[in-house]
């Protein structure tokens, strides 16, 4: 810096707005007529993220219409033998107890950490019944019809290491502390009565770093945009409102581990990359809009005569214009470690919410197994169904009216 001290140039402000320098007179001017410059007190967020809470208790569970929060465990369960109707009842009763009082920033009862309980971090913990809860259950009769392993689509290469699962609990919060704690607590309620099979850890961006605005995965896509919007769209797509009454206010839940290729993906040249979607990578427009949330035309064509939005994109393929017929899609990412030779292992933990898989996620996950340009660079590699009973009142617990 020349002619202005470092010191000098901190202080006084000699960089005009357009960032050229001004005489040293003016600035003696300006400063003689100007109050001193009081740096304002840093403005206390009134809840931080720490301290931020969301519900436990209530008609619905949390963590499904929630703003995804910025980590999260999937742990799936297996039960033990033995494990029958009544003691599902005492499980599901001691880990609703639990997940009530961690959500709310208290620890668990009989906290071995109870220091780590204390802050939410806007955690929920949401749980999901198998296929293998009601048969462990005697329920059999009970269970959704579209709640079975879901049928094995060319595209697959399922591992039973991400496969299946008895009982499943999804827990995220803003912050990965509270998630490892909340995880521990409840692995370690559950031992009497069920194995870990299985856990997915994933992440968004960090909590505040963009807020309203829609994450990217590890391709670099705007991820979540075509989602639908709370309000009606999300009533209708995503709550049981006339199912039996066990699962009135609650939901099915398809969660599936899908390798991402990030290789030969590297490979591909960017006009290539937003082809194989139908979107823009820097704002998320389709390709025949400017803005994210623009309408796709998926009859607009080219000057070569071809959809500007390709056939087989993987927006066209998935699209669904039918605001009953929509899925929530609740992702995250995962990244694990590299191979020796640098091979990422790198996916999205694909979570999807809807009120029935069969007429739901199924046709969209067809169509996409048969024909998605995105397929060349993703492989699902896990497979898990789910029920999603409805919330519970403060004197209640989680299954309480399949299980009581
Ligand atoms: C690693 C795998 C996947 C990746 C990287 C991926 C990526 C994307 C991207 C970038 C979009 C466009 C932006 C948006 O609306 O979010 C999108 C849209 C969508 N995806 Fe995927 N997706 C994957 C797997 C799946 C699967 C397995 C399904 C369902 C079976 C699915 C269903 C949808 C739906 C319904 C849309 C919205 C389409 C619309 O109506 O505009 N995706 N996906």
């Amino acid at each position: 810096m020349t002619g202005v001290s470092r010191r000098g140039w901190l202080t006084g402000g000699a960089l005009a707005a357009g960032g050229t320098l001004v005489g040293a007179a003016s600035v003696a001017a300006a400063r003689s007529e100007q109050p001193p410059v009081r740096v304002p007190e840093p403005v206390p967020a009134s809840v931080t993220v720490g301290a931020a809470v969301e519900p436990f208790h209530g008609e619905r569970q949390s963590g499904i219409a929630t703003e995804p929060q910025a980590h999260a465990a999937f742990v799936a369960f297996t039960l033990r033998a033995g494990t029958d109707r009544a003691a599902l009842g005492r499980m599901l009763r001691l880990l609703s107890d639990d997940a009530a009082r961690l959500t709310q920033g208290r620890p668990a009862l009989a906290d071995t950490e109870p220091e780590l309980g204390l802050l939410p971090a806007r955690l929920t913990v949401t749980f999901g019944f198998g296929p293998g809860l009601f048969a462990a259950a005697g329920l059999d009769d009970r269970r959704p019809p579209s709640v079975v392993e879901l049928p094995s689509f060319p595209i697959d290469r399922l591992q039973p290491r991400w496969s299946g699962g008895d009982l499943l609990v999804q827990i995220c919060a803003d912050d990965p502390i509270t998630v490892a704690h909340a995880q521990r607590v409840l692995v370690k309620d559950s031992r009497p009565f069920a194995t870990v099979r299985w856990v997915q850890q994933g992440f968004r961006r960090a909590a505040g770093a963009e807020p309203g605005r829609t994450q990217r995965n590890l391709f670099g896509q705007l991820d979540g945009t075509a989602n639908p919007k709370p309000g009606q769209p999300l009533e209708t797509a995503v709550w049981i409102t006339d199912g039996p009454d066990w699962l009135r206010h609650g939901t099915t839940l398809v969660v599936r581990r899908i390798r991402m290729d990030l290789e030969t993906w590297d490979l591909l040249g960017r006009t290539d990359r937003e082809l194989s979607v139908g979107r823009r990578l820097d704002s998320g427009a389709p390709l025949t809009g400017t803005a994210e949330h623009d309408e796709p035309d998926f009859a607009a064509l080219g000057p070569d005569g071809l959809t500007v939005i390709p056939d087989f994109s993987h927006l066209t393929r998935a699209h669904v214009s039918d605001d009953r017929l929509r899925i929530l899609r609740r992702p995250y990412n995962y990244d694990g470690t590299p191979a020796a030779d640098g091979t990422a292992d790198s996916g999205l933990i694909f979570a999807s919410y809807q009120a029935d898989i069969a007429t739901q996620f199924l046709p969209i996950q067809r169509r996409l197994a048969e024909r998605d340009l995105l397929n060349e660079w993703t492989t699902p590699i896990g497979s898990a169904v789910f029920a999603v009973p409805p919330g519970c009142p403060e004197d209640g617990w989680v299954g309480q009216q399949l299980l009581d």
